[in-house]
């Protein structure tokens, strides 16, 4: 057990090997953390479980730390099994009536998922539950990410255990923010916020509006992944806002798949043409990149061209799942462009600019082709090309 501040412990369980999450479409590479916090005092109160394929570890932990019997109530702030998971086996060494307080919503996510009667009461924002010396302000966090997120203010400790808000899948040696890289921290913060969140941000800009306007004195801001915010913590709820706000970074990111390398050469052209005109432009073939890295690289983008080869009259399969996501995550203020080679038909460019358009993005250049292996004239014309997708690049707001 680590003290967090003051009454607020840490005793969640670090997974080092995660690589892979939400099934297998969330790349994990630094691994995380399932971070269960404890509140002490005269009731105790413990806040979210671990991912159940760690629950027997977690009860052990439970049991030497705490003991069952000096647990009085439990928040859980979110069903998703990697916090509520372990409810149920926790609740086997519990009195069955345990308050389990959680959100409207939770109380139809926990009975969905363990179909039990168990004693849960649903908290409004703005709901206060006194434990002794110490109270817990509930704050509804709906849809940041799941419709029955929670979080709970710890005060006079004032430490705000947000879950899923804030956090990273991030493994650390250790549990605080400042004593971790602050490169690696902010690069998994962004890549949570732009692989789970971005699809969120009108709702979440309301959230933060709505937060601020609570005036809690928050000191510490505690996720349920990876590292705690115990230094000037308002950072990173700074750095949401700005993530929040149809964010990129000027760039553009060209993304292609390719079969004999005709699509790479036109890609390479027409980043030679973006960079002439003073844009940096970054370029993945989609078919051997990590396709939450590719992801996070399209969030920070301002302009995204994806290139294929044509195959059966479309694109190669690994844009389908570029296009799939560029559509789930329902990006505002984007501008696009698409390329590809072909034998016989312009199907892929054609498509590709299609399903851009179909994704919200603003398709500003008409899609471009080349037959077979491009000639000096077709990568001079896709230089062109490049060119003037950046100019574009600097007239979009
Ligand atoms: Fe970390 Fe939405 O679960």
């Amino acid at each position: 057990m680590i003290q967090v501040k003051d009454n607020v412990y840490w005793l969640g369980l670090r997974d080092w090997d995660l690589r892979r999450f939400h099934g297998h479409e969330l790349s994990t590479h630094r691994g995380s953390s399932y971070n269960t916090y404890l509140i002490r005092d005269e009731k105790n109160i413990l806040v979210d479980t671990v991912w159940n394929p760690f629950q027997e570890e977690f009860l052990e932990i439970i049991e030497k730390e705490v003991g069952f019997s000096n647990i009085h109530g439990i928040i859980i702030n979110h069903m998703e099994p990697d916090h509520g998971g372990s409810l149920g086996a926790l609740m086997e060494h519990l009195p069955k009536d345990t308050p389990i307080y959680c959100s409207p919503k939770g109380v139809e996510s926990i009975k969905g998922h363990f179909h039990k009667e168990w004693n849960l009461i649903p908290v409004k924002t703005g709901d206060k539950i006194n434990i002794g010396k110490s109270d817990i302000t509930f704050v509804e966090m709906t849809m940041i990410h799941w419709p029955d997120s929670l979080a709970g203010f710890v005060s006079p400790a004032n430490v705000l255990l947000s879950n899923d808000a804030f956090g990273e899948h991030y493994c650390s040696a250790s549990i605080f923010e400042d004593e971790s890289d602050p490169c690696e921290v902010n690069q998994e913060a962004l890549k949570y916020f732009a692989n789970i969140l971005a699809p969120l941000t009108p709702l979440i800009r309301k959230k933060l509006a709505e937060i601020k306007a609570l005036n809690l004195p928050v000191e510490v801001i505690a996720p349920s992944h990876g590292v705690i915010w115990r230094k000037d913590p308002m950072r990173i709820v700074e750095k949401y806002a700005q993530w929040a706000e149809d964010y990129h970074e000027g760039y553009v990111t060209i993304a292609y798949d390719t079969m004999y390398n005709s699509t790479k050469k036109m890609a390479e052209a027409i980043a030679k043409g973006i960079e002439s005109q003073g844009v940096k432009c970054k370029i993945y073939n989609s078919s051997i990149t990590d396709i939450s890295d590719l992801l996070t690289e399209m969030f920070c983008s301002k302009g995204i061209i994806l290139g294929s080869c044509t195959v059966n009259n479309g694109y190669l399969r690994s844009m389908a799942a570029v296009l799939s996501e560029i559509k789930g995550h329902k990006f505002k203020k984007k501008i696009g462009a698409a390329f590809g080679s072909s034998g016989w038909s312009n199907a892929a460019p054609e498509k590709l600019y299609d399903g851009l358009k179909d994704s919200g993005i603003d398709v500003v250049l008409e899609p471009i082709g080349v037959k077979f292996v491009p000639t000096p004239e077709d990568i001079e014309k896709c230089i062109k090309y490049g060119e003037e997708f950046a100019r574009k690049v600097k007239e979009s707001k």
